[in-house]
């Protein structure tokens, strides 16, 4: 299939873009303290999980529960859920996920805890369970050393429960433009997780893993000497907000979309926020710096001078690639200027 045949809007990933992404982070992070577990959100499909696997990553980060069935049924023997999972129904379907792979959940508070032993022990599983300590971000997580020490104290104690270690991601500096700030911060919540793991370890209480990081934050994090996994997602894909941070990995998603409207100093492409989700930036064209922009559910009309007209494809650098792409059913695999597979998002929409 040629590309001038898909119909738009749709998703397009650039094969050899792709590869050249795994390919550079195993690269930066070779040699080095952590390693890769990279996470499923940014392009949900079992299939890249794999590839990454097949680089050198040790595992996979999700966010949600039927992200990590997906990926069990896919044959992934190692899984993160980098979230806290809440409810009877769904610690339940935790719990016999647990009996299938080795399963790996945080956790911030002592109800959910026990809830997740009680789940385990009915079960007959065995759930991992890192703590997750609050950096800046003000999301999950404990906020002092004291509260981790329970916590993590009462997952050694209680049944069908294995303590692991620190979720420690401060997603607040993962879009930081200001690259000294980024570092310094980066450096400081270093210093902060590695604090902890010395008060536990004092306390009789060792920390295996310690897990966290962002794409922003990923050469920083090479260098770690505390942290054993990065969680970094976009870099695999990036987009139009991590794009203008220089941070070494290239655009390997499009959305390909149609012209459909074009004025002098203005063109109207057919995809607008559902299809291309703003929610950590604007989109981009390829080829054209648009002076600003409008965004409307099917529309988005770019203003500056251009040579387009009706009917013309255009490549769109999403501005977050990892909601876009839960916008779509399926990605086209583009090499050469040709179309070398067709492959569901088989986790789109996947949210509980
Ligand atoms: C828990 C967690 N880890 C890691 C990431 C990093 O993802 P990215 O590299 O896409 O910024 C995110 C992003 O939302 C996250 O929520």
């Amino acid at each position: 299939m040629k590309i001038e045949n898909i119909e738009t809007p749709a998703l397009l990933v650039s094969a050899d873009a792709l590869e050249r992404n795994i390919n550079k982070m195993a690269l930066m992070l070779k040699g080095k303290n952590p390693r890769l577990r990279p996470h499923y959100k940014t392009h949900k499909c079992p299939y890249i999980s794999a590839m990454q696997i097949k680089a050198g990553a040790k595992g996979i980060t999700c966010s949600k529960l039927s992200e990590a069935e997906d990926l069990a049924d896919s044959g992934i023997e190692d899984i993160l859920i980098a979230n806290q999972i809440v409810g009877e129904s769904k610690l339940s379907r935790l719990a016999e996920l647990a009996k299938r792979c080795h399963l790996t959940v945080c956790a911030d508070c002592e109800e959910n805890i026990r809830a997740l032993s009680a789940a385990a022990s009915s079960h007959g599983a065995v759930i991992n369970c890192y703590v997750e300590l609050e950096l800046g971000m003000k999301r999950c997580g404990v906020d002092t050393y004291e509260e981790f020490y329970e916590l993590a104290k009462l997952i050694k104690e209680l049944p069908g429960l294995e303590y692991l270690g620190v979720q420690a991601y401060s997603g607040n500096m993962a879009h930081e433009f200001d690259r000294e700030k980024r570092m310094a911060v980066t450096d400081l919540n270093e210093k902060r997780v590695e604090g902890l793991v010395a008060y536990l370890r004092e306390r009789g209480i060792d920390s295996k893993e310690v897990s966290g990081g962002s794409t922003g934050t990923s050469a920083f994090k090479a260098e770690s000497r505390v942290y054993t996994e990065l969680q970094a997602g976009s870099y695999i894909f990036m987009d139009n907000t991590y794009g203008q941070m220089d941070l070494g990995f290239e655009n390997a998603l499009f959305v390909l979309a149609t012209v459909i409207s074009a004025k002098p100093g203005r063109f109207v492409i057919d995809a607008g926020v559902k299809s291309l989700c703003p929610d950590q930036g604007p989109p981009r064209v390829l080829g054209y710096d648009a002076e600003s922009l409008s965004l409307s559910e099917e529309h988005t009309s770019f203003y500056c001078a251009h040579d387009l007209s009706v009917g013309d494809k255009v490549l769109v650098i999403p501005g977050h690639c990892c909601s876009t792409v839960n916008l779509y059913d399926e990605i086209y695999f583009e090499k050469d200027a040709k179309v070398i597979a067709r492959l569901p998002v088989v986790s789109r929409g996947k949210s509980i």
